[in-house]
């Protein structure tokens, strides 16, 4: 079987054909990083708008590029949430549109299902039960996997998402959007034992998060510096800043593997690209004879690939999405059925 995967919940607009013997046949993605740059962060409006004007060239390219005519698909999956309500929009209703005409099944896809099951896209994909830390711009929430499509919510972040607080971090000391990969580049220059950033809720029981405390005490450092701040003292913060995040996420992570049994730790979502954090995790892992589990980090970020992947197994299942543009900005991952289960998505 093969299908489409269009992805457009956010700044990029991600295409891919995935089919089930040969794997990954084509996966593009045009990032919209240029056009929010400018703004310091994601204009909605403008989202939606470069969305319509890249999705359709870009469809044509992957099936240019997999050397796939329309006649091989077997269906056309779509991110229908979370996301932003507009962008989701536009992708939705193409992939509803192009399946009415081409008259095969749409399957909508929910986008953290995609990022946790983009490592299955990788050569050593694991098997399950398994515990998946999802970081990202908008969630930081780890979950147990029992088997694949059953989602149970372990804990998750009560204020920001961990992407969130690198943007912020990033935006509070003048570097560019997207946050993330800044700090983290300044990161490596940085002295991470300077500055003596708080461990939020490592004290309290339980797997939820808190990001936003970290948020004030990197303003308050930075503030301290006024206009002399150098390059050496933003390279400082962003080292302690990303050592704080990192520590705080291994910690709970070890919690849930331990509380859970579970000896497999899955980490998915644009931060889960972070090589310090992806260090931390291997240590800790193989301290309790575990294993863990990431894509490479073009998977890791948003794109057309995980849609694919996630909207193939769903496409098996036969849960396809009743003819309709419908999205769900907000959409907890627990609510979706089991790939045994005849619920429709969407
Ligand atoms: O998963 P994603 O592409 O989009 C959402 O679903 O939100 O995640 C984007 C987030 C952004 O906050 C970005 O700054 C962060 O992932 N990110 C990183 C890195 N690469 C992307 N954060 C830390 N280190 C990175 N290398
Ligand atoms: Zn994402």
């Amino acid at each position: 079987m093969r299908i489409l995967g269009i992805e457009t919940s956010c700044d990029e607009t991600g295409v891919a054909i995935y089919d089930e013997q040969q794997g990954l046949m084509a996966d593009v993605l045009y990032s919209q990083i240029a056009l929010h740059a400018e703004y310091g962060g994601v204009i909605p409006e403008l989202a939606s708008r470069d969305h319509v004007r890249k999705l359709l060239p870009l469809i044509q390219q992957v099936l240019d590029e997999a050397d796939c005519s329309v006649a091989d698909l077997d269906g056309i999956a779509y991110t229908a949430g979370p996301g932003l309500v507009g962008a989701l929009m536009v992708g939705a209703a193409t992939a509803q549109s192009l399946a009415y005409a081409w008259k095969k099944p749409a399957v909508a896809v929910h986008h953290m299902e995609g990022h946790l099951l983009a490592p299955m896209l990788e050569d050593n994909p694991p098997e399950f039960p398994l515990v998946a830390l999802l970081v990202s711009g908008g969630h930081t929430q780890l979950v147990l996997v029992e088997r694949m499509g059953e989602y149970q919510l372990l804990g998750e972040s009560l204020d920001d998402a961990a992407g969130e607080a690198f943007d912020k971090t990033a935006k509070m000391l003048g570097l560019p959007y997207p946050g993330g990969p800044a700090v983290a580049k300044m990161a490596e220059q940085g002295d991470d034992s300077r500055f003596d950033f708080p461990r939020p809720m490592i004290g309290k029981p339980g797997l939820d998060f808190s990001f936003s405390g970290l948020k004030t005490f990197t303003l308050n450092t930075r503030q301290k510096f006024a206009e002399d701040i150098s390059e050496q003292d933003k390279a400082d913060i962003c080292a302690c800043f990303q050592r704080a995040v990192v520590e705080t996420l291994s910690l709970k992570c070890k919690r849930a593997l331990k509380q859970t049994g579970c000896r497999r730790l899955l980490i998915a979502g644009g931060v889960s690209a972070n090589t310090a954090l992806r260090e931390c995790l291997e240590a800790m892992v193989a301290k309790l004879n575990g294993e863990l589990f990431y894509a490479r980090p073009s998977l890791c970020t948003d794109n057309g690939a995980m849609i694919a992947y996630a909207g193939m197994q769903r496409l098996k299942a036969e849960q396809f999405a009743d003819l309709g543009i419908q999205v769900r900005p907000r959409w907890p991952l627990s609510e979706l059925p089991s790939l045994t289960s005849n619920k429709k998505i969407g």
